[in-house]
């Protein structure tokens, strides 16, 4: 049986959930695919106390694993916009796959990181970039691949969902809500991407491009975040019947597109109200089959890691089949916010 083997940068909270449910999945994996795979190469700053890697080779240099020939597949999960770029570059050059959950990196250089995979004849993808677990992409790009979708709107950022929620059902104050959310492995990195908004936006910015099929410019989401959301904001909204959630909105309009992420008053009855803690939401509509409604964890570590294993699944079953997830070439027009709404 041929061996399909992984290398995986990074081992924080998502790398750690890819480690351990390859080990404890292994089997169903191979009935799925029809191959064994296997970790054969980490590249991690540090250790983890997360997962078991005694048996899988380590380097500290993340790019050792870019350059090693008894790698099919890099998995890069170390964040950022910088070195994980010029990882992914080394990767696809060298004729290996690559799977990723980093949507900054996808929001920002996917255009040019697709167009090098289909050069290479390798391919990208970026299923854990978007929603955690829950399989939006796919559902998108393959699911409803007979629609034109028309919009696309939901809670697409686990963190700033939990300190909502938190706020709303526990009144946490907003500090102990994010440390509890950093604590649990929501948070990026650097919190300010969670909340104010930017992460959504870069994950509203994948799902727009692939929805309507036109790649949309790095920062062309209109982005509030919900760091000023007070207390009383949370009252008020209670008394009125709405529940304050943080949503990001795509919408096909005459003229273009309307993109942007903002907090919004949702009315207690709606769905998207009491989708609670690190969940996420994402609500579809084609115009062929209505709206679709996907709800998942957003974030975290087995979750996020699901996705990032689908994507392996995918590219081990398709083969020489496998292929690019991407949008369209011809840019898309985002109308300014004040037409948009007209
Ligand atoms: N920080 C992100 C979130 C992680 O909270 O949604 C998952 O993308």
């Amino acid at each position: 049986m041929k061996v399909v083997k992984l290398g995986l940068c990074g081992l924080g909270t998502v790398g750690s959930g890819v480690v351990n449910i390859f080990e404890r999945n292994a089997d169903l994996i191979r009935r799925r695919t029809g191959k064994r795979v296997v970790i054969n190469h980490i590249g991690a700053r540090s250790d983890s106390t997360q997962c078991d890697v005694a048996n899988i080779k380590l380097s500290r240099d993340i790019f050792a694993v870019a350059n090693d020939d008894d790698v099919d597949i890099l998995i890069e999960l170390i964040g950022g916009t910088t070195v994980a770029k010029d990882l992914v570059e080394a990767a696809l050059k060298n004729g290996k796959h690559v799977v990723t959950a980093n949507k900054a990196l996808i929001a920002e250089h996917g255009d040019h990181l697709f167009k090098l995979a289909e050069e290479c004849e390798v391919v990208l993808r970026y299923e854990a970039a978007v929603a955690g677990g829950i399989p939006i992409i796919k559902t998108l790009t393959e699911g409803l691949s007979a629609n034109e979708i028309h919009s696309i709107v939901g809670i697409i950022n686990g963190t700033g969902n939990f300190i909502l929620s938190a706020m709303t059902n526990e009144g946490k104050t907003f500090e102990s809500a994010l440390a509890e959310a950093q604590r649990l492995g929501y948070a990026e990195a650097d919190p300010t991407f969670d909340v104010e908004g930017i992460d959504a936006a870069h994950k509203l910015q994948i799902l727009a491009s692939l929805g309507f099929d036109k790649p949309f410019e790095f920062g062309s989401v209109s982005t509030e975040g919900i760091s000023k959301i007070t207390p009383a904001d949370i009252e008020y909204a209670k008394e009125l019947g709405y529940r304050i959630k943080h949503l990001g909105i795509a919408r096909r309009r005459h003229h273009g597109f309307e993109l942007r992420v903002h907090p919004a008053l949702v009315p207690v009855k709606h769905s998207l109200a009491n989708v609670d803690d690190a969940l996420n939401a994402v609500f579809l509509y084609g115009d062929a089959v209505g709206g679709v409604l996907s709800v998942g964890a957003g974030a975290g570590s087995e979750p996020t890691a699901s996705a990032v294993i689908a994507d392996v699944v995918d590219i081990v079953k398709a083969g020489e089949a496998a292929r690019v997830i991407r949008p369209k070439q011809t840019k898309g027009k985002v109308l300014p916010l004040e037409d948009a709404e007209s």
